[in-house]
């Protein structure tokens, strides 16, 4: 997704990892869900953890922007692009822009956003996937949130612009964001958008909250 702040393009598409650089931590916690839950991955980016939802769910359906989605780039050594991956290597899984999501009603019993609120640098559109997420979980559903609360990488960050969970910085490759979410910021942002919190945890400089629809 692209996001335009005073003036500069912020390509979040670029923020993402490959799968060689997975999270323990996130990955086993992902390869722990049981019960094979049907499971939305919103913002998958790069398909890092692709191949442990894919194990761990009954289907899963992935989200991210349409750039993101249909972009040439390399996935598991292969020049491809998300949409083309998922379809030749996942069957009975799908994936759906974050443009397109709106017209999209099925319900999962766990979604997934890792290290997704932390490339948004627009509140609004903070507030929109929070809102979707709740949208799209059955009733019984389960969100998980995984963010950084600290990160060594986010220390350049700090000499420049302020702006909500973190800083915009410029470099020679334009102008990228980086937001932390410590378990406060993101159990607030649950609250406000209706959800209750189940239980938040730290593993090294990882949060992850596990958090249902309020009813
Ligand atoms: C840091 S990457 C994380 C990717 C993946 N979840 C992972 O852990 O490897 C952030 C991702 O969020 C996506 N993104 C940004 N804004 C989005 C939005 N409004 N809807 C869906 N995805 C979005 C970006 O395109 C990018 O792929």
């Amino acid at each position: 997704m692209r996001y335009v702040i005073g003036g500069a393009e912020i390509r979040t598409e670029n923020a993402a990892k490959p799968s060689s650089q997975k999270s323990s931590s996130v990955d086993d916690y992902i390869g722990s869900l049981d019960n094979a839950p049907s499971i939305l991955d919103f913002g998958c980016g790069k398909l890092r953890y692709s191949d442990t939802l894919v194990s761990a769910a009954s289907k899963v359906t992935f989200v991210d922007s349409a750039v993101q989605l249909s972009r040439k780039q390399v996935i598991r050594e292969e020049k491809t692009t998300v949409e083309k991956y998922v379809e030749a290597n996942y069957p009975g899984c799908n994936t759906v822009s974050y443009e397109k999501l709106n017209e999209h009603n099925s319900k999962y019993d766990v979604i997934t956003c890792t290290n997704v609120l932390s490339a948004i640098p627009c509140k609004e559109t903070i507030s929109d996937v929070m809102n979707h997420i709740f949208r799209l979980l059955k009733k019984d559903g389960l969100a998980i949130f995984v963010n950084q609360h600290r990160s060594s990488y986010f220390k350049r960050y700090e000499s420049g612009e302020r702006l909500l969970y973190g800083f915009l910085h410029s470099g020679p490759k334009g102008t990228s964001y980086y937001g932390v979410f410590d378990r406060t910021a993101i159990e607030q942002l649950l609250t406000e958008h209706g959800y209750r919190v189940i239980r938040t945890w730290c593993v090294g400089e990882t949060t992850f909250s596990e958090a249902i629809p309020n009813s």
